[in-house]
C-alpha cells in the first residue's frame, strides 16, 4: 500500500474544517439512508447464552440465529462469553493507542507492501478517493502469526483474541447444526484458522456527510465480530436498496456473515454490503475481528449441502480466493459475482 497521511493528524493540524479533495465523495451524500436507526426495523439480537444452552437439541434461539443469517447477514450478539473485563481492557487499550503522540504511533507503521500495522488498507493509487479513518491491522491467530512489534498492549489483546475466537467457533457450530450438518463441519476447517483485527479510528469531520469512514464492501472472511468501542454509531448496512444505520446495543458484538460463509453455504447465508459513516463532532472507534478457515482449506460450497443442488459458486484454495478478493475490491466490482457459477 502507498503511505497516506493519518486522518487523525490532519484533523489535529487543521481542526478538520478543510477537507482535502481526496476525501470528498460527492455521491455519498445522495445515497438513501433509512431513518436514523431509531424506530426502523433493526438487525436481529441474538442471545449467546441461550444458544449455548440449546446446542445439543436446537431451539428457538438457534432458529432465530438461522433466520438472521439467511435474511439479514448481520445480527447483534448479547450475553456473549467474552468476560466484561477482557472487553473493557481491549477498549481502553485501543483508545490509549490512538491517543499516543503521532511520533509514537509511527513506530507501529505498516511497512511497504504489508497489511500489518498502523496505516490504511486498499490504497493503491495517487488519485484514489480515501476513507476518513486510520487503522491498526494485526494478525492475531494462530498465535505464531503475531508480529508483536505492531501490538501496543499485548496481554490485553491476546486475551481478547482467544475469547473472541471461541465465540466465533461457537457460532459456527450452531450455524452448522442449523444447516443440518454435524456441528464440527465448519469448525473442523477452522482449527488453525486465521484471525485478524482491524482497529478503526474515525476522526470527526466538519463535512461528515461528504466523506466516508469506511467504503462500502462485504467482508471476505467467514465471520466478523465487531466491537463498538465508544457510544458513537456509524455502521450502516445495505438493506432493500438503502443504507440502514445499525444502532449498537451496549456490550453486544455486531456479527456479520462474510463472503466465504456465503460460498460454504452455497448462498443460504448472505454476506451483506456495509460501510461506516463519520460523526461531525465526535470520534468513533471500533474493533473488527475477522475469522478465516485454515490456510489449506478449500473455499467452495460444502459437499454436504450440494448433494441435491448445483454448486452456485466456484471452489478455490484460500490463497487464490484472497488474490481475487483484493483484485476485485480495488476495481470496485462485486467479488462474489466473480465467484458465481451460472
Ligand atoms: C467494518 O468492519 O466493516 C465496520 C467496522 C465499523 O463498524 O466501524
Ligand atoms: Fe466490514
Amino acid at each position: 500500500s502507498l503511505p497516506v497521511p493519518s486522518v487523525q493528524a490532519l484533523v489535529e493540524a487543521t481542526g478538520g474544517d478543510d477537507v482535502p479533495p481526496r476525501y470528498l465523495r460527492p455521491d455519498a451524500a445522495e445515497e438513501a439512508v433509512t431513518g436514523d436507526g431509531d424506530g426502523e426495523a433493526q438487525i436481529p439480537i441474538i442471545d449467546h447464552r441461550r444458544l449455548l444452552l440449546e446446542l445439543d437439541h436446537g431451539g428457538e434461539e438457534s432458529a432465530r440465529l438461522h433466520r438472521a443469517c439467511q435474511d439479514w447477514g448481520f445480527f447483534q450478539l448479547v450475553n456473549h462469553s467474552v468476560p466484561d473485563d477482557v472487553v473493557e481492557s481491549m477498549k481502553v487499550n485501543i483508545q490509549q493507542f490512538f491517543q499516543l503522540p503521532a511520533e509514537t504511533k509511527k513506530r507501529f507503521a505498516q511497512e511497504r507492501g504489508q497489511l500489518e500495522g498502523y496505516g490504511q488498507l486498499f490504497v493503491v493509487s495517487e488519485d484514489q478517493k480515501l476513507d476518513w479513518a486510520d487503522m491498526l491491522f494485526l494478525y492475531a491467530q494462530p498465535p505464531e502469526r503475531r508480529k508483536t512489534k505492531f501490538w501496543p498492549d499485548q496481554p490485553a489483546t491476546f486475551r481478547y483474541s482467544g475469547a473472541v475466537k471461541d465465540v466465533s467457533d461457537s457460532l459456527l457450530a450452531t450455524m452448522a447444526k442449523n444447516l443440518g450438518l454435524k456441528r464440527e463441519t465448519i469448525a473442523d476447517k477452522c482449527i488453525r484458522g486465521m484471525q485478524s483485527f482491524r482497529m478503526n479510528y474515525y476522526p470527526p469531520c466538519a463535512q461528515a456527510e461528504r466523506v466516508v469512514g469506511l467504503s462500502p464492501h462485504s467482508d471476505a472472511n467467514l465471520l466478523t465480530l465487531v466491537l463498538q468501542v465508544n457510544h458513537v454509531q456509524g455502521l450502516q448496512i445495505k438493506r432493500n436498496g438503502s443504507w440502514l444505520p445499525v444502532k449498537p446495543v451496549p456490550g453486544a458484538f455486531i456479527v456479520n456473515i462474510g463472503d466465504m460463509l456465503e460460498v460454504f453455504t452455497n448462498g443460504r447465508y448472505r454476506s451483506i454490503e456495509h460501510r461506516a459513516v463519520v460523526d461531525p463532532k465526535e470520534e468513533r472507534l471500533s474493533v473488527a475481528a475477522f475469522h478465516f478457515p485454515d490456510m489449506d482449506a478449500m473455499i467452495g460450497p460444502l459437499k454436504e449441502l450440494t448433494a441435491q443442488e448445483d454448486d452456485a459458486y466456484k471452489t478455490l484454495d484460500l490463497e487464490s480466493f484472497m488474490k481475487i478478493f483484493f483484485a476485485t475490491k480495488l476495481e470496485g466490482k462485486s467479488f462474489l459475482d466473480r465467484m458465481k457459477l451460472n
